[in-house]
């Protein structure tokens, strides 16, 4: 295992003395008597070298008092932002969120509705965090200022890159089970490991995940989707069984079935492979779940043919239309990006297709009307579904999907179909023919678009215009208009 290179203590305690927001908070405690500390998600990315703007702060006191006497020393009416029922308190500092605690018996639960009340000393707040490494803490102690303290050996365990628990993880875990995915957004984000008996108490207690809010689990699904290789997550959920419990569509792709000899691709392998890929080139949260739903209809579309094996026939149609019910129970939000993620699975197989086929225009100009604006996504997707354990075929594939590209820019460089406007409104031929609204209008604007889209005219007004009087014609309209606008 590669060994992870961190900043070693003396500067940790240099860059300490040097941040003025530390100062004011040592200044403050010291002045209330109390003591206090920077911990958690600060100190870990310090000494990982991964910038971090969210500053926790524990003190033996009233959090809420530190973070007014803090407010009171930065001046210039620094508001301060206080959660009573958690008896913690936030303010702005310069580029830092500060939030301020008091030391805690209990389980820590950033985010949980559950009040926390009993006060404990940092060292019962450090065994009720999640992570070794995520429990360590820096002094802001006028005497030992600077100095860590880390009792559970957090800085070998970033060395390691290995997450573990401070306590037996039955505990931990049970304390907030939401840490069962914060386990394996760390690792798959950290790329770590997380540690056996760890694993195996996630394991055991997958189940716990259920009393967990869906917004806090798809929070932290979210990031694991978005790190650099996120099938490192995923894999993990498979393989604890917590994504059959909170994501079974995507634990149902897994599995090879095979009958007279013939088997078809593991499609859970395989989405986690295209979503390596497009991870790639994007950090579109909404292009990575296309590329996570773009085959999420095969189990339910499978079937067996004895002449070809397995098809997965209508798996987009169907795929798109289990997009928005999918987004329900996830907790995904039910708008645009809903809507965007719905075309890319509908769409997907679509500029394959015209790899296969001698490509005629109106099937690329087809297809860049039915995907607007989302073109450039859907190829971006299109090209991270190729995969294959044969390299060679992959190249192949690739280079006739770059020949799809091209020919997609000419059409579109010569018929400008990306974002379409139809070019005769629906009011010009009610003006032209003086009708009222009725079902004639819908008829020509239709012929106009089909006429563009198979190119049988250009796409500019006065080709539309010309199509629009020879349709009314044929419908028994009579122009009444003169005046061509
Ligand atoms: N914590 C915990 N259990 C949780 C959530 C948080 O013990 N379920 C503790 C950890 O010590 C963590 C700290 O609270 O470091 C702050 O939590 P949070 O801000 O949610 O996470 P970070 O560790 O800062 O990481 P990130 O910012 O990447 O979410």
């Amino acid at each position: 295992m590669n060994k992870i290179i961190l900043k070693n203590q003396h500067t940790a305690l240099q860059e300490l003395v040097e941040n003025p927001v530390f100062k004011l908070i040592s200044d403050a405690s010291a002045k209330l008597n109390i003591e206090s500390y920077v911990i958690g998600g600060f100190v870990r990315d310090f000494f990982l070298n991964r910038p971090c703007k969210d500053i926790d702060i524990v003190c033996n006191g009233s959090g809420i008092e530190l973070a007014e006497e803090v407010a009171k020393r930065i001046g210039k009416n620094t508001k301060v932002t206080v959660f009573k029922n958690f008896g913690t308190a936030m303010l702005n500092y310069n580029d830092f969120e500060v939030e301020f605690v008091g030391a805690r018996k209990e389980s820590y639960q950033r985010g949980s509705r559950k009040p926390i009340v009993e006060d404990g000393t940092l060292e019962d707040d450090q065994n009720r965090r999640d992570f070794t490494i995520n429990a360590m803490a820096l002094s802001l102690q006028t005497a030992t200022y600077g100095a860590l303290i880390d009792p559970f050996n957090g800085i070998g365990d970033l060395q390691k890159k290995v997450l573990k628990t401070p306590l037996n993880p039955d505990i931990t875990y049970s304390d907030d089970p939401l840490r069962m995915m914060r386990a394996i957004r760390f690792s798959t984000q950290l790329n770590f490991n997380i540690d056996k008996s760890s694993l195996n108490s996630i394991t055991k207690n997958k189940e716990r995940i259920k009393i967990v809010s869906q917004e806090r689990i798809i929070d932290e699904l979210n990031k694991i989707i978005l790190a650099k290789q996120p099938s490192i997550g995923f894999k993990l959920l498979f393989d604890t069984g917590l994504l059959a419990i909170i994501f079974p569509e995507m634990d149902n792709l897994k599995g090879i079935e095979i009958k007279y000899g013939k088997g078809h691709k593991d499609n859970f392998y395989h989405t986690i492979e295209v979503l390596d890929n497009i991870a790639l080139k994007t950090d579109n949260l909404w292009l990575r779940w296309a590329a996570i739903l773009h085959d999420i209809a095969k189990p339910a579309t499978k079937r067996f043919d004895n002449e070809v094996g397995w098809t997965f026939h209508g798996h987009e149609d169907k795929g798109a239309r289990m997009v928005p019910a999918v987004f329900k129970k996830l907790k995904l939000p039910l708008d645009n990006k809903m809507k965007y993620v719905q075309k890319l699975v509908l769409l997907h197989l679509r500029p394959i297709a015209l790899v296969k086929e001698t490509v005629s225009d109106s099937a690329v100009r087809r297809l860049l009307f039915e995907a607007g604006e989302d073109i450039d996504d859907l190829m971006t997707l299109c090209s991270a579904d190729i995969t294959s354990k044969n390299p060679e075929k992959v190249k192949k594939y690739l280079a006739n999907f770059e020949m799809v590209k091209q020919k997609l820019k000419e059409v579109e460089e010569k018929d400008q179909l990306r974002n379409w406007q139809p070019p005769i409104s629906g009011e010009l031929i009610m003006e032209t023919f003086n009708l009222k609204p009725c079902r004639e209008i819908g008829k020509i604007k239709d012929a106009i678009r089909e006429a563009i889209l198979e190119g049988d005219i250009e796409n500019n007004y006065e080709a539309a215009y010309q199509f629009m009087l020879k349709k009314g014609k044929e419908l028994g309209l009579e122009k009444t208009n003169n005046k061509q606008p």
